[in-house]
């Protein structure tokens, strides 16, 4: 079984068009949304429909979907953020709307969990930085992997039966018997770890492997559109650093 995951898409249309080429490459047999399909850019009812066109599709919630649809609160976002947030909610369909509102948390599959922040609050967005944050989140972990999102940094962390946690140093990683990991897929269309090409993650369960992958794809032309769309500029300008 070949899984395609993917997240953090944030109405950038360009970077989900080319990572969807990508798939159809790639043979998957399933997809799955980690969250946050809208924010930021400048296509948001298009990524969603891009998204749903993928079969079969899980899909979860990150905080962006919520917040534009005023299931989670604004106040704690960034202005620029919060900017971005109002465009999107008078953008956004009503089905769409009600697509985002009805998307859960967490999902569990055989041997993996995904949610878009952490598995100790999901509801409460909090990110995972640091090793402590991992080990944090390995104490609440029952399956072999958890996949999250929400940073837009990429890695893969180990941990052994002993509880010891470490960074996997590539991007790639072939699963150990009494290992369990935390995999964060990193960002379809606003990467922050200094890469700007948009991100995903392939987990093949026949090979024991998981892979997170890099593509580039038309910055400027998703930077113009959300210079005429009337959002922030720092959100077109912030693509080309992967900031
Ligand atoms: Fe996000």
């Amino acid at each position: 079984m070949k899984y395609a995951l993917f997240a953090d898409i944030h109405s950038n249309l360009e970077a989900f068009q080319v990572v969807r080429e990508e798939f159809k490459k790639e043979k998957i047999d399933e997809y799955i949304c980690l969250g946050d399909i809208v924010g930021y850019a400048a296509n948001p009812n298009e990524c969603i429909k891009l998204t749903r066109e993928l079969n079969p599709l899980t899909v979860i919630a990150g905080n962006h979907d919520w917040a534009s649809v005023g299931k989670a609160g604004i106040n704690y976002f960034n202005p620029i953020a919060k900017e971005a947030i109002l465009w999107t909610q008078k953008e956004l369909t009503e089905k769409n709307k009600n697509f985002l509102g009805d998307l859960p948390l967490i999902k569990e599959f055989d041997d993996f969990v995904i949610v878009h922040g952490s598995l100790y609050s999901p509801e409460k967005w909090h990110y995972i930085f640091t090793l402590q944050d991992a080990k944090r989140n390995f104490d609440y972990q029952k399956k072999k992997i958890c996949f999250i999102a929400h940073s837009h940094q990429p890695f893969i962390n180990s941990q052994d039966r002993e509880g010891n946690c470490e960074g996997v140093k590539e991007m790639k990683v072939s699963l150990k018997d009494d290992y369990r990991y935390l995999i964060n897929i990193g960002s379809v269309g606003q990467p922050r770890d200094g890469n700007p090409d948009a991100c995903y993650c392939l987990y093949d369960t026949a090979k024991s492997a998981i892979e997170i992958k890099r593509i580039s794809y038309e910055i400027k032309k998703a930077q113009d559109k959300i210079i005429s769309a009337g959002l922030p500029q720092e959100l077109a300008w912030r693509l080309s650093l992967g900031r």
